[in-house]
């Protein structure tokens, strides 16, 4: 499995005063995407950044943005994160009244699209779905903070994930997100996860070398 992993860095944990230069360092460094973290103060206790940051920094660099929706309601922002220049755009099932229809707005810009569980959301809540999206995307710490603790209890609906996926020979991808670290990356592996989303390893570990932080994640 391991030659199919992505590293997805959180931009979460750059420096905000410097996000341009955080990301095409990222770049440099070997991301495979850059995982953008939008939230709304609602949905989750805290806010960050909107459509016109990601617009700004979409010239950057060629790199897939992964942008991870936790705002709600989640449809009247679609149009916009997709013409800012997200080419993933995931949503929690609980932030939209219609999974169908969320799904539908993010397909007709032409963009991926992700489904996020919540450690506490169940696998029902995306099962049906599972062949009509891209990317499930499991939270292994609350949403809202970079910098928690990683959650194990989460492996267990991965692997029922990661089943469902080969079973049904779907091309979905299985990411987590939330405490990823150097000592956790290869048990989330085994468990099936195929993307790896981390912040506050990749920018604060070996005093933020990006480049050793990611090959580190990516190969052990
Ligand atoms: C939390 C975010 C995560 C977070 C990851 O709501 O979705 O992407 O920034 O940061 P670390 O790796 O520090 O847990
Ligand atoms: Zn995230």
């Amino acid at each position: 499995m391991s030659g199919l992993i992505k590293i997805s860095p959180s931009i979460l944990s750059a420096d905000f005063s410097k996000l341009g230069s955080e990301v095409i360092s990222l770049e440099k460094a070997g991301a495979d995407y850059i995982h953008i973290d939008v939230m709304d103060g609602h949905f989750v206790p805290n806010l960050t950044i909107g459509p016109e940051v990601i617009k700004k920094l979409r010239p950057l660099t060629e790199k897939v943005f992964d942008v991870h929706l936790m705002i709600s309601p989640v449809d009247n922002f679609i149009k916009d994160f997709a013409d800012a220049g997200a080419d993933i755009i995931t949503f929690h099932p609980e932030a939209t009244s219609d999974v169908s229809k969320t799904i539908k707005l993010i397909r007709e810009r032409n963009k991926k699209v992700g489904i996020s569980l919540k450690p506490k959301s169940k696998v029902e809540l995306i099962e049906d779905y599972l062949d009509k999206i891209d990317l499930v995307l499991i939270m292994s710490v609350e949403p809202g903070f970079g910098g928690q603790k990683f959650m194990p209890e989460v492996l267990e609906k991965t692997k029922i994930i990661r089943d469902l996926i080969d079973k049904k020979n779907l091309k979905v991808d299985l990411e987590i997100d939330g405490g990823i670290n150097f000592e956790n990356c290869s048990r989330v592996k085994d468990a099936g996860v195929n993307i790896l989303v981390s912040g506050s390893t990749i920018f604060k570990e070996n005093k933020g070398d990006l480049k050793k932080n990611i090959e580190i994640l990516r190969n052990s």
